[in-house]
């Protein structure tokens, strides 16, 4: 080997080594970061994501927030199946119906839509106000 085999070869070693210690420095600060969040999500899930905390109001009865988080989310959210989406124009034509009649709907089912909107121990009130949530703009 002479001198400038050595010194390539050489090089090429610090480059890895180099390379090796960026990607555990980034890796690191990604787990730093995952534990970050996951330390604050509780907290942004409850009070800064909704407006409200995600206990039952004062009388017993939910917000339709709520009662949307708990059971409608799981479809209407994504709009699976035709599921009008929430703050969309989606509700436009739900709502030319009649807000009694998407009551009704929700209570007794409609098309894909389960009875209740699988929230069997939702109220009437409850289910309007969820409703009343999800087509608000
Ligand atoms: C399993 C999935 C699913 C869940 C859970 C669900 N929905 Fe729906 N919902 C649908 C689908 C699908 C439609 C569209 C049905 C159609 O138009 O054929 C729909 C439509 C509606 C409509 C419009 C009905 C109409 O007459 O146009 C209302 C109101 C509604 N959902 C309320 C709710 C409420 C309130 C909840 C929660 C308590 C809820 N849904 C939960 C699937 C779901």
């Amino acid at each position: 080997m002479n001198l400038k085999m050595i010194a390539k070869w050489g090089a090429s070693w610090l480059l890895l080594a180099w390379a090796g210690l960026a990607q555990g420095a980034d890796s690191l600060s990604e787990a730093q970061r995952q534990a970050i969040e996951a330390r604050i999500q509780p907290v942004g899930q409850l009070y800064i994501e909704g407006d409200q905390p995600a206990t039952a109001q004062a009388g017993g009865e939910r917000s339709g927030e709520v009662v949307y988080q708990k059971a409608c989310f799981a479809c209407h959210a994504t709009g699976m199946l035709n599921a009008p989406k929430p703050h969309t124009d989606d509700w436009q034509p739900r709502l030319a119906k009649g807000m009694d009649t998407l009551v009704q709907h929700a209570l007794n089912g409609f098309n894909a839509m389960p009875p209740k909107g699988a929230c069997p121990d939702c109220s009437e009130a409850e289910l309007r106000a969820a409703i009343e949530f999800m087509s608000a703009k």
